[in-house]
């Protein structure tokens, strides 16, 4: 029986030939690159499947029935289209003449089983001390920036760490679509809006930050910094805000905070680049880097601190935990390897003994080398 909160009987009809993987929970991903090349997402892995479409004009009606049940419409004016639907999963069309071979479609189905810290830990995306070490970066107050590569699991990983704010705490949480699930009392939830045809209505993720200052928040959590908010966002970080957390795209640690500079000086705002450097070194305490493996497992593969800036004017930042990379398994495919501490101790060590979180006494410390 098809999900109703999914798509109307309608719309599945028309989406005859993926029907079946839009209601498997075991499928995360339907991405369909025309009407006869289509692949899906399970278990992290991509499959390109047998289905298709019987051709561009099936594909497309389906598009244009998924516009319609969502309330947009899409043309070779407008040709693309970015939807929520009603159970939370996103659909993304882009139709000729931008796709150049016939209608495309994505959609991420939403998992109503939102990973939890102890599915990844049990996954081996990361180690249970440093999840512990993360719930007490939280409960002090550390800003922390989640920072990764497309579909590497960050959204995921910071819905799981603001799991670990305290309950009485009031969360102003700031989204492009709705994904992240806080289950504290005290949450306001806000969403950014598209403009209308003429161009109006916008309300963009930096809007929504400025609101939200003013509606006296003790943490905000975006979900993603693309642009001039991340600017409004270090600020809030450095002025009262402590302990709000985001992700952004980057390939490491110190990419992020040059993602973040960068982002910042599309704030329009004129700040030299030395005061922005300031920001970003003084806001951003701690960056997790998430990975995407080729065997499709999603794993931390650096934990870090931000020092600051050194004499010159540059990021430092010190490794506390590293992914060790080992190699993969010959038969399985599947890569091992460990996050392990670097040895470096957090300049604020002291700060998480007093969260109460019982942090297992070597867990600085790197294994010996037999
Ligand atoms: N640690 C994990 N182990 C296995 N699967 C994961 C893990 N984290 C996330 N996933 C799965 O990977 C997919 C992408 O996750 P998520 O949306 O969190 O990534 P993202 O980096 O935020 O993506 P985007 O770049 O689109 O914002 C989801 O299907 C999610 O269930
Ligand atoms: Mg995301």
């Amino acid at each position: 029986m098809a999900d109703p909160s999914l798509f109307s009987e309608t719309v599945l009809q028309f989406l005859g030939p993926v029907r079946d993987y839009l209601e498997d929970d075991g499928v995360t991903e339907v991405m369909i690159n025309g009407p006869g090349e289509i692949y899906i997402e399970r278990k992290g892995q991509l499959i390109r499947t047998d289905r298709s479409f019987s051709g561009p004009d099936s594909l497309m009606a389906a598009i244009r029935n998924v516009g319609q049940f969502v309330g947009r419409g899409i043309d070779r004016d407008h040709p693309y289209m970015d939807a929520r639907l009603p159970d939370g999963s996103r659909v993304h069309a882009i139709i000729p003449p931008c796709a150049r071979r016939g209608p495309y479609m994505a959609i991420r189905r939403f998992s109503r089983h939102m990973l939890g810290i102890d599915d990844l830990v049990s996954r081996g995306s990361l180690t249970s001390p440093v999840a512990e070490f993360l719930k007490a970066c939280v409960i002090a107050r550390k800003n922390i920036v989640v920072s990764g590569g497309t579909g590497s699991g960050k959204t995921t990983l910071l819905n799981i760490i603001s799991a670990f704010i305290p309950a009485e705490e009031r969360i102003l949480v700031i989204e492009d679509s709705s994904e992240l699930q806080l289950r504290q009392s005290h949450v306001l939830p806000l969403e950014s809006k598209k403009p209308d045809r003429q161009g109006q209505g916008e309300v963009t993720i930096r809007d929504l930050v400025t609101c939200s200052l003013r509606l006296r928040p003790d943490r905000i959590v975006i979900g993603e910094c693309r642009g001039g908010e991340a600017l409004d966002m270090l600020q809030a970080m450095n002025t009262g805000h402590a302990g709000s957390m985001t992700t952004c795209h980057a390939n490491g640690p110190k990419d992020a905070l040059s993602r973040l500079e960068t982002m910042s000086l599309m704030s329009g705002i004129d700040l030299p680049l030395t005061a922005v450097r300031g920001q970003v070194a003084s806001a951003i305490e701690v960056v997790v880097q998430i990975n995407r493996f080729p065997d499709g497992s999603r794993r931390l593969i650096e934990v870090a601190e931000v020092l600051g800036l050194d004499a010159s004017g540059n990021y430092q930042v010190v490794s506390l935990f590293a992914f060790d990379l080992q190699g993969k398994d010959a038969q399985t495919g599947q890569v091992r390897g460990q996050l392990r501490p670097t040895g470096h101790r957090p300049s604020f060590s002291r700060e998480l003994e007093l969260t109460g979180v019982d942090l297992p006494a070597n867990i600085f410390t790197p294994p010996r080398r037999g």
